[in-house]
């Protein structure tokens, strides 16, 4: 089966066989023996070269909404589209999503990564979730506790890596709704009278200016997490580099903007074959010419030394790479 099509980044890859989950207790019933690989919509990995395995694709629907006197309890299948369920609350009059508009994907993958963007993230709305646990065989119920989320990190990306497949998502919105205006560019609405669609529509309006819609152009977003390293090193690259972004962490760390260093590397519009970084945004990566795995495997390498030998920052993989036994770890054998 060709997975050209089921993930954003759209390289030409196959896979030995696609299961397609309607209803979670289908999960049940897969030999998780052999190779497989858990997939939504592909917007957050990218298959190299032929899979050489079974694609579980997870694509359970179904949106539930309850309320209590303070919050609305929001429970979604693991197939429905995240940021169709965005503009579903949004239409309903529930706010809390607004700043996570327009990031692809499903809403089962949402928790993998603990998606975030314009300073929320899922954990801040995140009540539990539930999913079928390959090594019990059984269906459990996990609380944010158990879901250990960090920056772009869950226990699904550690110890539940690829051993839990996840079918529905809660969510826990306040009816009590204030807006989150302080990541840059929505600082603008600081002190304006909006409501949780003008909020989404800022966002949105932010987010097609610099992002590729992968419909138009295939790409992963974010190739790269944003580093997050020590005060001390970020005061040393700020005393040559007075105007670099840095992002409060906590007591000890920071983050810096990946897609800025990227910039002042040199690398922005670079072409290596079918891969190029883009133009607008420098830590997105697109395959606009019909580009290869080698070729992007190549790019990363290319952009991690360029940036290594700058800065002396390491720049790790955001997007999930799978190769033909599975996920792929820079660093293990290819092919
Ligand atoms: P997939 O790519 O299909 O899967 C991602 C990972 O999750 C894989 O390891 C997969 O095995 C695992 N997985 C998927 N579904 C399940 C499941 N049901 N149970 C268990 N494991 C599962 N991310 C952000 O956080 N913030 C952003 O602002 C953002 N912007 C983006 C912009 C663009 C243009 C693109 C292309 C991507 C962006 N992303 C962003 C990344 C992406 O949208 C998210 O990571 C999203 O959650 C991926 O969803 P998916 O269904 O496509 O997951
Ligand atoms: N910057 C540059 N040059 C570039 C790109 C960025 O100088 O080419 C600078 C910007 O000017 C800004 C800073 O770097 O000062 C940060 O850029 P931006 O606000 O665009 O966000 P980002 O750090 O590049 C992160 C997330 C995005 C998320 C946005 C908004 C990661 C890895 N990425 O990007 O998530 O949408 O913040 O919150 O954390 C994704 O995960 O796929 C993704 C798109």
């Amino acid at each position: 089966h060709s997975l050209q099509s089921l993930h954003t980044f759209a390289l030409p890859s196959r896979c030995r066989e696609l299961v397609r989950i309607e209803v979670p207790e289908q999960l049940t019933h897969i030999d998780f023996d052999t190779p497989f690989f858990i997939l939504g919509e592909g917007s957050n990995c990218i298959f190299l070269e032929d899979f050489h395995g079974t694609v579980v694709l997870v694509a359970n629907r179904g949106i539930e909404v309850t309320e209590t006197e303070l919050h609305y309890t929001v429970k979604a299948g693991a197939g429905e589209n995240w940021h169709q369920l965005v503009l579903k609350l949004l239409d309903m009059g529930i706010g809390g999503l607004e700043n996570l508009a327009l990031i692809p994907g499903t809403v089962g993958a949402a928790p993998v990564q603990n998606i975030g963007a314009y300073g929320v993230e899922l954990a801040d709305v995140f009540d539990s979730l539930t999913g079928y646990n390959i090594d019990t065989k059984a269906f459990e119920t996990l609380d944010k506790v158990a879901c250990q989320f960090g920056y772009r990190d869950s226990t699904f990306k550690g110890a539940l890596q690829g051993r839990f497949v996840i079918t529905q998502v809660v969510l826990k919105l306040p009816k009590q709704w204030r807006p989150v205006l302080n990541y840059g560019p929505l600082k603008d609405l600081v002190g304006q009278s909006v409501n949780a669609k003008d909020v989404a529509e800022r966002v949105m309006q932010i987010r097609r200016s610099k992002l590729p819609d992968p419909n138009v152009c295939a790409n992963a977003g974010s190739f790269f997490k944003n580093p997050v390293v020590s005060k001390e090193t970020a005061r040393k690259l700020c005393e040559q580099y007075a105007d670099m972004p840095v992002y409060p962490v906590s007591e000890l760390t920071v983050k810096l903007a990946a897609g800025w260093l990227i910039e002042q590397a040199g690398l922005k519009g670079h072409r290596i074959g079918g891969i190029r970084v883009y133009d607008k945004q420098a830590l997105v990566l697109v395959n606009d010419q019909q580009g290869r795995g080698t070729e992007l495997l190549n790019m990363i390498a290319y952009i991690q030394q360029a940036v290594s030998e700058k800065f002396a920052i390491a720049l790790i993989p955001e997007v999930r790479l799978v190769a033909q036994q599975g996920e792929w770890v820079q660093g293990d054998n290819y092919g």
